[in-house]
């Protein structure tokens, strides 16, 4: 193997061939048992774990551009109470997926740079949106719903993983709405009497942006809404929750749709990163009688994800992984030939805000390459001490995910469990112990992709001892494409 690897990346922690297969498409659907398992299952642990990514790298053999335009593929593991575990996966039947299937050929324009073959004429003026529904995928007010930020969610049957369709949430969305793919979860709202609530918010670009925020009941139903209207365009991927407030950061882009109109680009490729300019932090009371909305500067840098926020005093923390540069999408560019070591790494920094002076300071908490934060939800908006995250092997410079670090914010501890050389890791998801009394008392789930066996493994760590030998491996008969974001629910299907 060592030929094919370039000669620069002979010292590396990974192999760029192993690495690029976990972006080979899975076309097939899956049902059964999973019955090759190292180590043992905790008995305690009972629920059901969904992810969601892009399944379909290609298009009946066209390749898509970019990762992120791949169709939504939901993969559901059921630990069930008898000790077995049950894996799923199934294609979110979106309107898109059903017609390139039967046409065997690709129909749609990704977001994120995918072409139509034959070219800019065959491209042009094609503003059509394929809905792809591979972001998210949430179970909320007993509902299954797959999220991609710029369409409506799409409903699933939390047992079969059937679609059912489009969800307008109980009439909360009209056709043509959107919501975004990163909602949040209070564990107890101070304005629903400490009942759990979910807050997301959706985006209407332009010249000045709509930003509508929305919070659901435990039951779907619809608490509360309000609209506010904010300068410049956003691109805002992700944003966090305190007790009172709604913190999304504008970062500073802009979006140039002429070469999208023409056909020349993907839409995610007229987005232009302006490094020297600041970031605008956007602050909405989820009170809507609270009106007073701020929008503060601090400093330039380009995040997708943050970890957590939090209120002390008049002040709010706001955690957050942070790139000094964005990646421009290139046109004739292949994803998996990327130069790593070119790019500026995600890097978690914190950014305290004072709500009397108005200012933003931001201080780097952790310069290792990091993405796909993850707490113990019941420290969601809330002051919290551990962080869980994927990160790079070694402790600098940009590189694939093949480890976990959780890191104790209190004490600047760090624990990391490393998967290389053949293992990348995705999103690690932190699901508490049933009788925890201690915020790290649980287990983090992770999907890995074995790029030497090229079949992926769901590993259970433990989260107080991240760096012992796993509680389990399960190994699945195939491998799953890299995925994005999952959630857990302690409900069980069948
Ligand atoms: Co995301």
């Amino acid at each position: 193997m060592t030929a094919l690897i370039n000669k620069n990346e002979e010292n590396l922690s990974y192999n760029r061939q192993e690495w690029k297969q976990g972006y080979q498409s899975q076309p097939n659907e899956y049902d059964y048992f999973i019955e090759d398992i190292e180590g043992k299952v905790p008995d305690e642990l009972q629920g059901t774990l969904f992810r969601n990514g892009p399944g379909l790298l290609d298009v009946q053999g066209t390749p898509v551009q970019h990762p992120f335009d791949g169709d939504g593929m939901i993969c559901s593991i059921s630990f069930l109470p008898n000790g077995k575990v049950h894996f799923r996966n199934r294609f979110v039947r979106t309107e898109g997926y059903v017609q390139e299937q039967k046409e065997g050929k690709m129909v749609y324009r990704g977001v994120f740079g995918t072409q139509k073959p034959g070219g800019w004429l065959n491209n042009i003026l094609d503003i059509k949106i394929k809905n792809i529904a591979n972001t998210n995928v949430i179970y909320w007010g007993k509902k299954l719903l797959a999220l991609w930020e710029v369409a409506e969610p799409y409903r699933l049957d939390p047992s079969t993983l059937e679609t059912i369709g489009i969800d307008y949430l109980d009439g909360v969305l009209n056709p043509g709405d959107s919501i975004a793919a990163h909602p949040r979860f209070d564990p107890s709202s101070e304005l629903d009497q400490g009942q759990p609530c979910l807050v997301n918010y959706s985006i209407n670009p332009g010249l000045s942006s709509k930003i509508t925020i929305y919070e659901f009941a435990p039951d779907g139903n619809l608490l509360r809404r309000h609209s506010h209207a904010v300068p410049g365009f956003s691109f805002i991927h992700d944003f966090a929750i305190t007790s009172n407030y709604c913190l999304l950061l504008q970062n500073p882009v802009t979006f140039n749709p002429v070469p999208y109109l023409l056909g020349f680009k993907g839409a995610g490729e007229c987005v232009n990163f302006h490094p020297g300019k600041p970031s605008k932090l956007i602050i909405i009371p989820r009170d809507p009688s609270n009106k007073k909305v701020k929008i503060l500067e601090a400093d330039s840098g380009f995040v997708f994800h943050h970890v957590n926020a939090f209120e002390e005093g008049n002040s709010i923390y706001l955690d957050s992984i942070s790139y000094n540069s964005l990646p421009q999408i290139q046109p004739d560019g292949d994803y998996r030939e990327v130069d790593f070591e070119s790019l500026d790494p995600g890097q978690i920094y914190r950014f305290k805000i004072d709500l009397d002076q108005e200012t933003v300071e931001k201080e780097m908490i952790e310069s290792r390459c990091c993405e796909f934060p993850s707490i113990n939800p019941s420290n969601a908006g809330r002051n919290y001490r551990y962080l869980f995250i994927g990160t790079a092997h070694k402790d600098q410079c940009n590189a694939p995910l093949q480890a976990i670090l959780k890191l104790d914010l209190l004490t600047g501890k760090k624990q990391i469990h490393s998967f290389a050389p053949q293992g990348y890791v995705g999103e690690p998801i932190f699901v508490p112990k049933p009788d925890s009394t201690n915020e790290d008392q649980g287990w983090v789930l992770v999907m890995v992709y074995d790029g030497n066996k090229h079949r992926s493994d769901i590993v259970i760590l433990d989260g107080e001892n991240l760096e012992k030998e796993p509680i389990a491996t399960l190994h699945l008969k195939h491998h799953i494409p890299y995925g994005l974001h999952g959630n857990w629910t302690s409900e069980l299907f069948s």
